[in-house]
């Protein structure tokens, strides 16, 4: 193949559209990365078409792909006991990944999927579908879950261990933005900081949602 065929991005496969299913009917044939090919589905995100808050995650795990819905597996889990106990409810919020495609290597002879993280490359190649869809939502409130999505709009230098918690607005956006931890790092970390880690990200949902201006119902 021609060198040209590593600068097509999601960029091509989007439509003129900005409504929400024509945006992950398109997403479900795209091949802006090489990402599609080993994975079962495109997991685009899931939620109210105009939801005040839009949280956004790495990418889909093992069990988003084979369900084709964000958050979903053990990291949905602990998200959804955090959005809990930050009074959030995940009916009004609107879930997304900055990939949409898993990315995962095999431990040899073994059937189990592991995660690995999307590369800068994979990431800027994907994240057109994270822009139509903050287009579409236009959500008041993005939380970036973890140092991808972080990185995704805030910029590659963005640190979230200086930055978790404040609320900080995105370059030429409509909305303001909090990051916080990733639920998976919360769940990988060291077992003596796993409650302090889940503390900060429970905090942080908090903040987000008493950003919003009419609350979340
Ligand atoms: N981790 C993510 O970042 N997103 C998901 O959808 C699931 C796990
Ligand atoms: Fe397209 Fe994103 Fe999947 Fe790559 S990961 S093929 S850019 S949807």
């Amino acid at each position: 193949m021609s060198a040209h065929t590593s600068h097509i991005t999601a960029q091509d496969f989007l439509p003129e559209s900005r409504d929400l299913a024509a945006l992950a009917a398109a997403a479900r044939t795209c091949r802006g990365c090489e990402l599609y090919r080993d994975a079962e589905q495109t997991v685009f995100g899931a939620g109210p078409r105009a939801a005040p808050m839009l949280l956004v995650g790495e990418q889909p795990g093992d069990r988003e792909d084979r369900a084709g819905q964000p958050f979903v597996g053990p990291a949905g889990r602990l998200l959804d006991k955090a959005m809990a106990a930050a009074d959030i409810d995940r009916e009004h919020v609107y879930l997304t990944n900055v990939v949409k495609h898993f990315k995962f290597t095999r431990a040899q002879g073994s059937a189990r999927r592991i995660h690995k993280a999307p590369s800068r490359t994979e990431v800027v190649a994907c994240r057109p579908w994270l822009f139509a869809e903050l287009e579409s939502v236009a959500p008041e409130v993005v939380v970036l879950l973890g140092a991808t999505a972080a990185k995704a709009l805030l910029g590659n230098d963005f640190r979230i261990t200086e930055h978790r918690g404040q609320v900080l607005r995105a370059p030429e956006a409509g909305f303001q933005v909090v990051a916080t931890p990733h639920p998976s790092s919360v769940l990988r970390g060291p077992a003596d900081r796993r409650e302090s880690a889940f503390a900060d990200l429970v905090a942080d949902l908090g903040t987000a949602a008493g950003l919003l201006s009419k609350g979340l119902r």
